[in-house]
């Protein structure tokens, strides 16, 4: 469970994130925080490349921080990007959240941190490709 205020409080702390975002290739400031079910919280902004492809989304970032810190249950991720648009995460980044569960959220706002919405990971990949599969519970 998460309350209206955490996720406000969530999304703060991406756009807090976002400032040391390291984007000069593409100026896409974006800024993701995550809360484990610990209720500890751990932030991340894009980090580019010059080679491109090294480049790793803020959600990845946020993400993994929190696993090397040996957490790997999550209540929920807030995205934030530049201007008023929502942002949800691309889909390399939704195929690594799948790895953690299905039934968390991402909520989205803007760069101010305005809420926007939010999705739980079933809803943004409606036929995901789980670790259930390779581990053997559906066998
Ligand atoms: N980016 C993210 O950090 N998260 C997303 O969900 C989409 C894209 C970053 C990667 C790159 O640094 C920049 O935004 C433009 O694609």
């Amino acid at each position: 469970m998460i309350t209206h205020e955490e996720k406000l409080n969530l999304l703060n702390t991406a756009v807090e994130a976002s400032k040391n975002s390291y984007c000069p290739y593409s100026n896409f400031r974006v800024g993701a925080a995550v809360l484990t079910k610990a209720g500890n919280i751990y932030k991340g902004g894009n980090i580019e490349n010059v080679s491109y492809g090294a480049t790793v989304c803020a959600e990845r970032v946020a993400i993994w921080k929190a696993i090397s810190e040996g957490e790997k249950e999550f209540t929920a991720i807030a995205v934030i990007g530049p201007g008023t648009s929502e942002s949800y995460p691309c889909a390399m980044c939704r195929q690594v959240m799948v790895e953690y569960g299905l039934d968390w959220l991402v909520i989205s706002g803007d760069a101010e941190g305005n809420y926007l919405g939010e999705m739980t990971i079933r809803e943004l990949v409606p036929y995901p490709f789980v670790p259930s599969i390779l581990l053997g519970d559906n066998k």
